[in-house]
């Protein structure tokens, strides 16, 4: 069997060798074009003068487009609430692009772009949550906030021994994928385009470049071979792309290609949201907590974009694995004039729970416990222990219990932290610290319909495999994985299996891929269509040899018939001799889900994944400089379609999830700009920021849920084990008697202002 086994990522020789093709290294044609937006320097405002003049006068500009010169809808929002590709009148933040530059080369048209003489009358800027809690607009059903309860959270305070209350920041995360947004724009015949797009999302690509060209769906084509990275940060964000590609395009007759330049990426696209967390917890004194009051105010940005799934994700998240008997959790979707945040990694849930477990670490804190006592004290029952979700969903599958015990043993979790607290009492400046957090992450996307995945495979007549579905390559291995799942359906070596780009005329109306679901669809959506062909195949064999269609086996590159084994090409030929069909489409729907968002009730996910990890930190209180030592992880993938790839996503989430905890911090100037526009001073984690020791094992278990191979999906949940280095900063802090309570991310300013504050000299 393919499956289960460390296939190597499909494209590795290629990435290394710097052969693989992202949408900038495809040849384009003779004549290409090159576009750049020309921007708002303004947060807030009415556009009073725009002069263009200049910018057409630029050398190498072919054209200069506005918002008058888009035929049909001026809309890339994946939301029902439109969002302009183009304004000309109101502008809602610094970086908002107003106008596009075709011109003869890249560099022609990012300095022409920059020759506009534009003139604001400037309107109040929201540009923090302070300001934006002060004067609420909110992206939400009438404006509200959102509410979901389970239980009497007011009676359950009234009876609780110790009652605390906390606030805090939590910080944002540029995506920082690698290859920047891109788009390439070659028309065809008539209305037809094709758009070769670094895009999560195709299907949504085809629909807005459709939308603003005024065509059907039909005449769009959108082709992705791969991403750069994606992380969430090209589910919507490459719709600007594309569409300005098409527009320049259909104006010009000629191909048409957009790729940001880093910092124009930086400062147009959106981030992940950054929120502030008020709670109220009521707790007994061995730290359980009895009622719970969770508020979320969530920066959206000027736009709606996906906040509102992304909020409810994190609401939903609110209990990672905890079991809150009575709770209130509310949420705030607040617009502020800044880029629009929008999905990434975890897609809301990682606020959620960084939200639950602050509040463990204060109860902790309040009795002086260590916090892992109260976490497992307040864990779900084990398996299917009769509790159910604050959205009412029973958990069946709970193993985050196996799991942290097998973590603890194997990381030596007790004799450490006693050995940690000896050596602090004698370390004056370092202080070191460990924490153990769990993870529970929900797999499914909110939005039930898109719970659905369709492939298409052939078999050609030398008995190679050519595959297609609907999912897209982003580095993720989810190629590998569903190439692997087509070679054990037929019993064939995974070379034997092609795989080709994401193309919307072989596979439509997709889904994005998203909510980690890729494999799971994907996976099983190809499944489906090879089993087609299989069944197909076994009764051509059990026919044609004249034996039980239990007799015609696939394995080990062969076809076994009643004890007779033959070249799997042999009987691909004989079936096409006989006029058997070697080609199929799948069609995977997830089962059992259904969720009301409105009541905040239902099954919105099929499972969960767990895992949990131990992190340990050194932290320097004279500076604030820090480094995580150590981390063991235990992580739960059910039966691993691939463990190389899926330790490998463990490994870069826990790492990119660190950054966000720990390094990355978002600065906006007074004016509205982002000070943070590159890597001089936007920090994400380099290679020698992985921690030291880096211990990393699969849970062994398989899905109970009837996923693929029984696997579970991988993509985000290990983005939230980092939370631990949070933990283990705040017992370093504890330990140097300072504040644990500090805002995200924990940059050594932060550090450092809190172990000063508790000796009563913070700032
Ligand atoms: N891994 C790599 N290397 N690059 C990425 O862009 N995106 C993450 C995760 N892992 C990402 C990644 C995100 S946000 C998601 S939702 C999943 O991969 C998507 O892929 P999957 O559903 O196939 O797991
Ligand atoms: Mo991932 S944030 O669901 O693209």
């Amino acid at each position: 069997m393919s499956v289960h086994q460390s296939n190597k990522h499909d494209s590795a020789p290629l990435h290394v060798t710097g052969q693989a093709h992202y949408v900038d290294d495809i040849p384009t044609p003779e004549g290409t074009l090159h576009l750049a937006f020309g921007t708002s320097t303004c947060p807030h405002g009415h556009i009073t003068q725009m002069d263009l003049d200049p910018v057409r006068a630029a050398p190498g500009v072919v054209a200069v487009l506005t918002d008058r010169d888009i035929p049909g809808r001026n809309d890339v929002s994946p939301s029902p609430t439109p969002e302009p590709l183009l304004t000309s009148d109101l502008v809602e933040y610094h970086g908002q692009p107003i106008f596009i530059v075709v011109a003869t080369s890249h560099l022609a048209a990012r300095r022409a772009a920059r020759a506009a003489r534009i003139e604001y009358a400037p309107l109040p800027a929201i540009l923090s949550l302070d300001d934006a809690i002060a004067n609420p607009t909110r992206f939400d059903a009438g404006g509200k906030e959102r509410v979901y309860t389970k239980g009497k959270p007011e009676i359950a305070f009234d009876k609780a021994r110790h009652v605390i209350k906390g606030s805090f920041d939590l910080g944002g995360q540029e995506h920082f994928y690698l290859e920047g947004q891109a788009a390439l724009c070659i028309p065809g015949e008539g209305a037809e385009v094709t758009i070769l797009s670094s895009t999560q999302h195709p299907t949504e690509i085809q629909h807005k470049v459709a939308e603003a060209l005024d065509i059907p769906f039909h005449a769009v084509t959108t082709i992705t071979r791969r991403m750069g990275g994606g992380f969430g940060g090209k589910e919507s964000q490459g719709n600007h792309l594309a569409i300005a590609c098409a527009l320049a395009s259909r104006v010009t007759g000629q191909a048409c290609k957009m790729r940001y330049d880093r910092d124009d990426d930086m400062a147009i696209t959106g981030k992940r949201h950054p929120f502030r967390l008020q709670y109220k917890a009521g707790f007994d004194e061995d730290g359980r907590l009895l009622a719970l009051d969770m508020t979320h105010y969530v920066d959206c940005g000027w736009s709606q974009d996906l906040s509102l799934p992304v909020a409810d994700r994190a609401m939903l998240h609110t209990d990672n694995a905890y079991h809150l008997s009575d709770v209130r959790i509310t949420s705030h979707r607040l617009k502020t004039n800044t880029c629009s945040h929008t999905a990434f990694r975890g897609f809301g849930g990682p606020q959620g729970m960084v939200g639950i477990e602050r509040v463990m670490e204060h109860i902790a804190q309040t009795l002086g416990r260590d916090p892992l006592e109260i976490r497992q004290v307040n864990y779900y029952k084990p398996g299917a222990g009769g509790q159910t979700t604050p959205y009412h969903q029973p958990v069946t599958d709970n193993i985050i219990h196996e799991i942290t015990e097998a973590l603890l043993a194997s990381s030596d979790y007790a004799a450490r932290r006693a050995e940690i607290e000896a050596w602090n009492r004698t370390s004056p400046v370092i202080k070191r610290g460990i924490g153990l957090t769990p993870v529970k992450f929900g797999i499914s996307f909110t939005l039930t319909h898109l719970n659905q995945a369709g492939a298409l495979v052939h078999i050609y007549t030398d008995g190679s495999i050519r595959l297609n579905h609907g999912g897209t390559e982003m580095g993720q291995g989810l190629f590998t994985k569903v190439a692997a799942v087509a070679a054990s359906v037929f019993g064939q070596p995974i070379d034997a299996v092609r795989i080709t780009a994401t193309d919307t005329a072989k596979v439509p109306n997709t889904s994005a891929t998203a909510a980690s679901s890729g494999s799971d669809l994907n996976g099983m959506a190809t499944y489906n269509a090879c089993m087609t062909i299989r069944d197909r195949l076994v009764h051509f064999a059990s026919d044609f040899f004249v034996c039980d269609p239990k007799e015609v086996v696939f394995r080990d590159g062969i076809v076994d018939i009643a004890g007779a084994e033959f070249p799997f090409a042999d009987l691909v030929k004989e079936a096409y001799m006989a006029r058997i069909s070697l080609s199929a489409t799948g069609f995977y729907a997830t089962p059992e889900i259904a969720w009301n968002r409105d009541a905040g009730r239902g099954t919105p996910f099929y499972y969960f994944a767990y895992g949990a990890a131990v992190s340990e930190v050194a932290l320097d209180t004279l500076t604030g400089e820090n480094r995580i030592l150590r981390a063991d992880i235990l992580h739960d993938v059910g039966n691993s379609l691939n463990p190389a790839i899926d330790i490998g996503q463990i490994e870069g989430g826990y790492v990119q999830g660190a950054g966000w905890l720990t390094t990355e911090e978002l600065v906006w100037h007074p004016s509205g700009a982002l000070w943070t526009h590159a890597p001089s001073t936007y920090k994400i984690p380099a290679c020698s920021d992985r921690p030291k020791v880096f211990n990393v094992d699969l849970f062994d278990g398989e899905n109970p849920a009837q996923t693929v191979y029984r696997s579970k999906a991988v993509g985000e949940p290990p983005l939230m084990l980092p939370i631990s280095v949070v933990s283990a900063l705040q017992h370093a802090v504890a330990q140097a008697g300072g504040d644990p309570l500090f805002d995200l991310p924990a940059t050594p300013e932060r550090l450092l202002n809190a172990v000063e504050r508790g000796h009563g000299r913070g700032w």
